[in-house]
């Protein structure tokens, strides 16, 4: 297994298929003058399983495929259904708007895949157009339904935005006690050069579970059972699902974080919020490069993961943490 310098072992890959996505919401869609990433840049699906190939030979067990909105990719349930059938071991996830997937949601589930997680900052239909620029919020909705008709465990993201979606907690906590589904609310980070970052939408984790707890009983979770995930959940009331906070800026979960991730242009990041990239294009895709090479690229970069981010000891958040917007992160 890759282990970095501060002890922590790698097991899960977030890999971003795409940075192009089919909403616009205010808070990460790329600035004036930003490029997409070109079509020769672009991970093949072969590059993707040769990397993941290689990955799996190193003990990652889980990856996670991001965005962008990893549905625009065009034949993505062909890439799934090989990527199962190659790697039967690896867990799979994907995290989408859930805009694209209703006529997958019974393949998705075929595949094997057990869960999604979907980014979902309103329950209401004219916000969702304001947010998103796009009027989906009913299809976003009935996604929701039969994925869990089929099995597939849903986790809903909700950025925390202040003046935005915090007059909905209660809303989103209904949800949660109505259907057997997790609410996430991640506090809002700074990333991105040209996105726009205000700390004025900034709500607070610790603000949002005492505004909870005013509304309803919330019942800390183990986390030992959330298997190192980032999330802290509760459960509310006698309800079916569970509401928790994402904290990466007040409670950061760096001391446990297990993940690298690799955009679609194939660049290691050992870390959200750093810029330090490794190029993996050239080992995946020159035939003359061993397997062995990029492992020990891998390796080696692994290693060097940084502990944590700039912010952990509280510094000011008026500025990106890293350049790259989150749509070519992929989260
Ligand atoms: P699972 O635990 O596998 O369900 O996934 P996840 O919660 O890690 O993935 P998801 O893509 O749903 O991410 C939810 C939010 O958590 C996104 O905003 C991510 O950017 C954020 N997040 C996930 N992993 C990390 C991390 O390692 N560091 C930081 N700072 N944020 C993270
Ligand atoms: N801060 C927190 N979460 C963000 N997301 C996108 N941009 C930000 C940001 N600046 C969320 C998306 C998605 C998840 C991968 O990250 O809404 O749910
Ligand atoms: Fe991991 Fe970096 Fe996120 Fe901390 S900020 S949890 S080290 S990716």
């Amino acid at each position: 297994m890759i282990q970095d310098n501060y002890g922590r072992g790698v097991s899960y890959l977030r890999l971003s298929i795409t940075d192009r996505c089919n909403l616009r919401c205010f808070y990460c869609r790329p600035g004036k003058g930003s490029r997409f990433i070109s079509h020769k840049n672009i991970l093949t699906y072969e590059d993707m399983l040769y990397l993941l190939h290689a990955a799996s030979g190193m003990d990652v067990q889980k990856v996670r495929l991001t965005g962008g909105e990893p549905f625009v990719r065009r034949d993505i349930l062909y890439f799934l259904h090989r990527l199962k059938s190659e790697l039967p071991q690896m867990e799979i996830r994907l995290t989408t708007n859930a805009t694209l997937i209703a006529g997958k949601i019974r393949a998705l589930r075929d595949i094997g895949i057990k869960g999604l997680n979907i980014s979902l900052d309103t329950l209401d239909r004219d916000k969702y157009q304001r947010i998103t620029g796009q009027d989906k919020l009913d299809s976003v909705m009935a996604s929701i339904d039969r994925c869990l008709e089929e099995g597939i465990r849903v986790k809903i993201n909700a950025v925390a935005l202040k003046g935005v979606n915090d007059d909905e907690l209660g809303d989103f906590i209904r949800l949660a006690m109505d259907k057997p589904l997790d609410v996430r609310f991640i506090e809002f980070m700074p990333i991105g050069e040209k996105t726009l970052w205000e700390q004025d939408y900034y709500w607070s984790s610790a603000d949002l579970l005492t505004q909870a707890a005013e509304l309803t009983d919330m019942v800390p979770v183990d986390n030992l059972t959330r298997n190192h995930g980032p999330a802290r959940m509760y459960k509310p009331g006698h309800g079916l699902g569970r509401v928790g906070v994402i904290s990466p800026l007040s409670a950061h979960f760096c001391a446990t974080c297990n993940r690298l991730r690799v955009t679609a242009n194939g660049r290691l990041r050992t870390c959200l919020f750093s810029d330090k990239e490794y190029n993996l294009l050239p080992l995946i895709r020159s035939p003359k490069i061993s397997p062995e090479r990029l492992r020990l690229v891998m390796e080696r970069a692994g290693r060097k993961k940084p502990m944590g981010h700039e912010l952990m000891s509280g510094g000011k958040k008026e500025k990106s943490l890293c350049r790259r917007v989150m749509s070519s992160i992929g989260g």
